[in-house]
């Protein structure tokens, strides 16, 4: 049975986990799953990805879980290798955000990326509607707008991409950069997190492949491609009435008890990357604890992190990195860091959101960072403090949180510490004003204003 929307996303909201020879199903990590995962629900949308395990040819059935219909796709063993950790997240992922570490090139894992993005390219294409959408997202499937028009020239195409663009001096060095922006331009729409990348890409597809650009538009192939930014949010209602449950704050209380009621809990919640600027972070707490303006344990940091992509070096360098700095953190100021280095659940990542006085998101480069709305989102109570990182996308809405440039150590400092000593009004009025931006650009919002756009690219005419 085809499906008036089917979405395309390198992983479904769900991962195939072999724990003692057992298949169990656990939620996948980050944040597009958070983004989508609504949206899918809501629309009785389909969704198509990767099921999270390695080898085997056959694809499975797709199946209904939690109110989606899932269709996985299989990926073999060197896929795994050269599409996932090699194409994805050690050439385009490193050099989207900025080339915080140098990107690396190979040719052999852009032949894997070819193959994944046309095997997600035909299942898509067979299981959408006539005159359907498919919604392809993020930076693993770059390739397959190009591929699905050529598939179902009838079908209405609109591309997401969850992470940043980078401008032209960073990209062009990327070897097979005409392919890529190729690809991206099957689509009707490409929408981008905030106005910036989408500035960025139009200049690529300008000075990369010469092509037209006017307003939004760019002229590909004989059609108008439109592109523009729509920040992905999450559910704050949503969010908000579960932050209200009895049961919900009652834990946040026992979480804190656990913790020996510290006077203060500083709070921070990462996936496993060097983007996220855990070590800055922590550099600049351990600093602030060896200088004594914050002492342990009346002041508390707590490191929740989910290990991610373990198999890249790069990601386990980090990760030994991070654990070392927390021991020497906790040798010197015992009780200084409670470090939690696995998933939480959904229903525990709330309940810590309400027992941290601050929150500290301070990536080096990020599409938009969902951990930031979310903290928003739960302080029905508008307390709590939160210092951002400018190079996260959040940073242009969220306006009011303690803003800081996480390279600059003295500011990193300076603003950790004014959100420890916020006075209450003050932090319930800039927490007042993001909670408001967030009622108005929820997730809903962001999918409703992507899908309006995306009907009106497709009823562009040729000549603009
Ligand atoms: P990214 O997409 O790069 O992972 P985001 O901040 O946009 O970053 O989204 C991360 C999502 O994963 C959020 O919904 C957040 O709640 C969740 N998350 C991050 N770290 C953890 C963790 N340690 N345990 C549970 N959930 C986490
Ligand atoms: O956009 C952020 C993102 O890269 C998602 O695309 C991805 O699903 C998530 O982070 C987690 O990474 P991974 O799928 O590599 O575990």
């Amino acid at each position: 049975m085809s499906s008036p929307l089917v979405i395309a996303a390198n992983r479904l909201p769900i991962r195939e986990v072999m724990t003692a020879g057992e298949r169990t199903w656990q939620r996948s990590p980050g944040g597009l799953v958070t983004t989508l995962e609504p949206v899918v629900k809501a629309q009785h949308a389909r969704w198509v990805g990767w099921s999270g395990g390695e080898g085997g040819d056959v694809e499975p059935e797709p199946f209904e879980h939690d109110g989606m219909l899932l269709h996985p796709l299989p990926l073999q063993e060197t896929e795994f290798t050269d599409y996932y950790q090699g194409f994805a997240n050690s050439t385009i992922w490193p050099l989207y955000h900025d080339a915080v570490i140098p990107a690396v090139f190979d040719d052999q894992w852009w032949a894997a990326y070819r193959t994944v993005n046309q095997r997600f390219a035909v299942a898509a294409a067979a299981a959408v509607a006539p005159g359907g959408v498919v919604w392809v997202q993020d930076y693993h499937l770059q390739l397959m707008p190009a591929m699905v028009r050529s598939l179902r020239p009838d079908a209405g195409i609109g591309f997401f991409m969850h992470i940043p663009v980078p401008p032209l001096e960073v990209f062009r060095r990327l070897p097979q950069r005409e392919e890529v922006l190729r690809g991206l331009l099957g689509a009707d729409l490409i929408g981008f997190q905030r106005p910036d990348c989408a500035e960025n890409f139009r200049q690529l597809a300008q000075r990369v492949l010469h092509l037209p650009v006017r307003g939004e538009a760019i002229s590909a192939g004989g059609r108008w491609v439109r592109t523009g930014g729509f920040p992905a949010s999450v559910d704050a209602a949503g969010i908000e009435a579960f932050a209200r449950r009895a049961g919900v704050s009652a834990y946040a209380t026992q979480i804190r008890a656990e913790l020996g009621n510290p006077r203060t809990v500083i709070l921070a919640v990462d996936r496993l990357d060097y983007t996220k600027g855990i070590e800055e972070r922590l550099a600049a707490l351990g600093e602030l604890f060896d200088e004594g303006v914050l002492r342990a344990p009346e002041v508390c940091v707590v490191q929740i992190i989910a290990p991610s992509r373990e198999g890249i070096d790069t990601y386990q360098d980090l990760r030994a990195r991070i654990e070392a700095e927390v021991s020497r953190i906790n040798q010197a100021h015992p009780g200084g860091v409670r470090y939690v280095d696995r998933a939480v659940d959904r229903a525990r990542v709330v309940a810590y959101y309400l027992a941290a006085d601050v929150l500290a998101v301070t990536p080096l480069r990020d599409g938009m960072n969902l951990v930031a709305k979310e903290y928003v989102a739960a302080r029905y109570d508008c307390r709590g403090a939160l210092v951002l990182s400018e190079f996260a996308g959040a940073a242009a809405e969220l306006r009011t949180a303690y803003r800081v440039n996480p390279y600059d150590r003295p500011a990193l400092k300076s603003a950790l510490r004014d959100a420890v000593q916020a006075p209450p009004e003050e932090a319930a009025a800039r927490m007042r004003t993001m909670r408001d931006v967030l009622r108005q650009h929820d997730v809903w919002d962001w999918a409703t204003t992507f899908f309006a756009a995306l009907e009106e690219a497709r009823a562009l005419p040729a000549q603009l």
